[in-house]
């Protein structure tokens, strides 16, 4: 399977070199590569390391790490993610899950006080929010089980990042911004962030010196350059100092897992998808169903916009009423997945009218908030393709960082459900499924996706936590009408999660003609800003071209290049 290409590392390079040298030019190929990522310094971190000899995947090590230092708030080595690969040589797709998990002496009423109420702040800030990290493992497994090129090369573009430093850019600020008054309760996070709690300017140089140490460490010692040894010492220590339940045990036992990601088709397109611990792939197909029996080009705008609401309601219902960590508790995915129970779903969908989630089922109400995660896409000319999301919850996590480190512990913890009627900072439901278990993953709604067609295929995803699947359905149906990477991350967005039942609607992302015509047909509209920070490249399977978009919302670097032989 997948993983036996580690047995090939250690001689590509050198049968690379023999094979040209033995045929001279003619076994020359023009090697090209796209990439798009949230940042430029990640963006070209990865053609960095294409230069280096690497692979796609590689590359995606190198990405992944630069992002954990150039975007702080969106991920780190205290998060985690989904790596959704596909190699081509033997067409096999893979999810590799870096999710973090709850600490071992985690249970289920921790967020709980004595009246039974959830303490929102206690699995939003502070060191008992904080997830056990996915993240280095993922990028060592990947390194090691995927890539051409050694660990330390891949991850020495993050590392220089880290020690030279990087100019920090508005959105940065923005971030700091948002979680400013957090940040200004520890010390540690305060001055490596703040100047005197106060923002530094636009282009002030952001060094992490500490946290090049601890990159360097896992470079030279692999899983255990975090997971043991000084780095998790520092780790657990501070974690307890400041109120939180991490013991070197878990540390220890983190693994990575390889997940088969969801498969489904749409009209003559392939999905594929996340899969659980991500709710993402799971709804984004169920969505698809719901609209493939209702058939989106026979309607007008208004009325595909109120179709695709809700198909999104339905979908998300079901997150909340099953979807959890597999490995933990039971999902009927195969009923949730099949065309058969979408055409239930879609019989339910009037045309003229609104149906009000509670009279699906009851939950409370809930609010929206919150701005966090990162995604980025790599494919190569061969189609060798990753779409990797990955995930601080809140901008700059838990809003701490563990002492000697430079790892920003994340508040992942609040991804799940702290009681059955609670909403979480993004205002989902859910139920017992998700409900919180020693080791056990937190539901996700990150959602790395290829979408294919006999002509092309395009990976894709986006940052922008409850709201990510439907952000994914829009590029997926832009995709649909024959668009590309440039179209895809500019579609207007629009939202409904079931609960709260209100249309979300980023600015100007609906006409007023349109938000008077839902309002008639019973839906609640709310304007949000202009979230998400989607990151798409396409590979035409005829003509070989490449091309790559990065959302205009964000301050992300998109590139077709030519990689150096
Ligand atoms: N932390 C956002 C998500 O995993 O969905």
């Amino acid at each position: 399977m997948f993983g036996s290409l580690d047995k090939f590392k250690s001689s590509s390079g050198l049968l690379l070199f023999f094979v040209i040298s033995i045929t001279g030019c003619s076994t020359h190929k023009v090697r090209e590569a796209a990439i798009a990522s949230a940042h430029p310094l990640a963006t070209q971190a990865g053609f960095e390391v294409l230069n280096k000899g690497g692979n796609v995947y590689d590359a995606a090590v190198a990405v992944s790490a630069a992002l954990a230092v150039v975007e702080p708030s969106g991920s780190g080595l205290g998060g985690g993610g989904f790596w959704l690969l596909h190699r081509e040589s033997d067409n096999t797709n893979i999810m590799l899950d870096g999710r973090e998990k709850a600490p071992l002496a985690a249970h289920k009423n921790m967020y709980l006080d004595k009246q039974g109420q959830v303490n929102k702040l206690l699995s939003l800030n502070g060191a008992l929010a904080a997830g056990i990290p996915g993240m280095p493992a993922a990028l060592v497994y990947l390194s090691k089980n995927y890539g051409q090129l050694s660990l330390a090369e891949s991850l020495a573009p993050a590392i220089r990042y880290a020690e030279q430093g990087f100019k920090i850019g508005e959105r940065h600020r923005k971030l700091l911004r948002f979680r400013q008054s957090v940040l200004k309760q520890q010390d540690t996070i305060a001055k490596l962030f703040l100047i005197e709690g106060e923002l530094p300017e636009k282009d002030t140089l952001l060094q992490q010196k500490s946290l090049a140490k601890t990159l360097k460490q896992i470079a030279a010692k692999g899983k255990a350059g975090f997971y043991q040894g000084e780095v998790a010492e520092k780790l657990v220590n501070s974690v307890q100092k400041l109120g939180g339940i991490w013991q070197l045990e878990d540390l220890k036992e983190y693994q990575v897992k390889r997940r088969q990601p969801v498969v489904g088709q749409y009209k003559d397109m392939q999905i594929t998808s996340a899969a659980l611990p991500s709710a993402g792939g799971t709804l984004l197909l169920e969505a698809l169903n719901i609209l493939e029996t209702l058939d989106l080009d026979a309607v007008d705008d208004i009325t595909a916009k109120h179709l695709i609401i809700e198909s999104l309601r339905r979908a998300y219902h079901d997150r909340a009423l099953y979807l959890g960590d597999d490995d933990f508790v039971d999902v009927p995915s195969k009923r949730l997945l099949s065309k058969q129970y979408a055409y239930g779903l879609a019989s339910s969908i009037r045309a003229d009218k609104s149906l009000a989630s509670d009279a699906l089922s009851g939950y409370s109400k809930a609010k929206q908030g919150g701005r966090n995660t990162t995604h980025f896409s790599i494919i190569d000319q061969q189609g060798n393709r990753v779409a990797a999301t990955l995930s601080i919850n809140f901008p700059f996590g838990a809003g701490i960082v563990a002492e000697g480190t430079g790892v920003v512990l994340n508040n992942e913890m609040d991804d799940f459900q702290a009681s059955e009627n609670a909403a979480n900072g993004y205002g989902l439901v859910g139920g017992k499924a998700n409900l919180i278990a020693p080791g056990k993953r937190m539901l996700s709604s990150m959602s790395p996706s290829f979408v294919e067609q006999q002509e092309r295929v395009a990976a894709l995803g986006t940052p922008g936590g409850s709201r990510i699947p439907s952000m994914v359905l829009l590029a997926i149906l832009d995709f649909a009408k024959g668009q590309g990477p440039k179209s895809q991350v500019q579609v207007k967005r629009f939202h409904h999660q079931y609960k709260p039942d209100v249309v979300l609607y980023e600015k100007g992302g609906l006409e007023e003609a349109e938000i008077r015509a839902l309002e008639k047909l019973g839906h609640q509209l709310k304007q949000y800003y202009n979230y998400g920070n989607m990151q798409a490249v396409q590979l035409d399977k005829a003509t070989g071209v490449l091309s790559a978009a990065s959302d205009p919302r964000g301050e992300g670097f998109a590139s077709v290049q030519k990689i150096s032989q």
